[in-house]
């Protein structure tokens, strides 16, 4: 599958996240500062609200359709120009299920039976939990390859998904001889906000499902409790500040809180132990308080200030859909031309 001819369209950034609970700083770092510094950067981009994948996980459809206007809201608020990039929800596309569709008849069961984040949510009780749980990394090449997208900003989690969307790709171009058909998209991953881990536990990574609060830093967060998760972070016995990336390796809690400094200011770990190696948590630790505010805050308070009027935002995901299903709809054309549908 690897000799294919490469794919020549144009550059193109999709992402999505999910409309569950509340955004954490591991979503910022990993995910939506990446949006707008690529947006920044000149890259035409589509961000997705991805309800369709949120409802592989039991929903309340009375909360959905709000949990969705949140995460656009934080899309808008962390910097994505609804007229610049394309901010939507996937449900109103129907590129995405078509797509998902044709791609269940190219993915192969053994696939997507090694993915660990299947297992993960899926447990010991994979009997009773949705058929869609199984077949949500499907949907999610179907989201990226509807647009022929190339690159793909997310966190660390989900570099296996991304591997199975070019599998996908690549099987496509291949059993329907069609060499070049699909990009094989690349994931944006690296950088020190892809893994950011639990303020309490250093081997886990911070998530919306933990259930210690204490344990992630919210965008909805104040300033009060963000600097008092800071101050109430894990670190460990071992003294000072690491001087050396090497020191550092074995102390996962300090790493994490280097790499999140890091990420914060636009440097590398390294540059950071420059600056606070040898000293004091005492030190260390107000500094990062006072720079995940200043960061955040202006976030968090923009979040609040586009929530106070929903109409807006629904106005910005209705020109989203539309903008995403010009782009999707001739490519969907081509897809049914190329996999053999009678058309007119
Ligand atoms: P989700 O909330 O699972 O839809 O994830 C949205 C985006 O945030 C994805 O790109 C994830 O990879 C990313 N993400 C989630 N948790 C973390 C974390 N702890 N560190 C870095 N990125 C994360
Ligand atoms: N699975 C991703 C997550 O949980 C969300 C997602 C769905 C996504 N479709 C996508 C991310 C397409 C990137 C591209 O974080």
């Amino acid at each position: 599958m690897t000799d294919q001819p490469t794919y020549t369209g144009p550059d193109r950034v999709f992402s999505g996240i999910q409309p569950t609970g509340n955004l954490h700083l591991g979503n910022y770092l990993g995910a939506l500062k990446k949006f707008t510094d690529l947006q920044e950067a000149g890259w035409d981009g589509l961000y997705c609200v991805v309800d369709l994948h949120a409802i592989t996980m039991p929903q309340d459809p009375a909360l959905l359709a709000d949990q969705t206007r949140q995460i656009a809201a934080a899309m808008m608020a962390c910097g994505l120009d609804p007229d610049t990039s394309v901010i939507f929800a996937q449900s109103s596309v129907q590129a995405h299920t078509e797509l998902a569709w044709i791609f269940n008849c190219v993915a192969r069961m053994g696939w997507l039976e090694k993915m660990t984040q299947f297992k993960d949510k899926g447990g010991d009780n994979s009997e009773r939990v949705s058929v869609g749980l199984f077949d949500y990394p499907v949907l999610q090449a179907a989201d990226i390859l509807a647009y022929k997208a190339t690159h793909v900003p997310v966190g660390e989690d989900q570099k296996q998904h991304l591997e199975l969307s070019r599998n996908i790709a690549a099987r496509f171009n291949q059993q329907f001889d069609a060499p070049g058909f699909f990009p094989e998209p690349e994931p944006l991953i690296k950088g020190p906000g892809a893994r950011i881990m639990s303020l309490k536990d250093g081997t886990k990574k911070m998530s919306k499902s933990d259930p210690a609060e204490n344990s992630r830093i919210n965008l909805i967060d104040d300033a009060d409790t963000i600097a008092r998760k800071i101050k109430k972070a894990k670190t460990d016995t071992l003294g000072d500040m690491p001087v050396t990336m090497e020191d550092m390796a074995a102390r996962p809690e300090v790493e994490n809180l280097v790499g999140i400094y890091a990420a914060l200011s636009s440097q590398t770990s390294a540059q950071v132990l420059n600056q606070y190696g040898g000293k004091g948590f005492g030190t260390f630790k107000p500094a990062l308080a006072d720079l995940a505010v200043a960061h955040l805050s202006p976030i968090t308070e923009q979040m609040r200030h586009l929530l106070d009027d929903p109409a807006e935002i629904d106005l910005a995901l209705r020109k989203g859909a539309e903008k995403a299903d010009a782009i999707a709809s001739p490519i969907m054309a081509e897809v049914r031309r190329t996999v053999g549908f009678w058309q007119v």
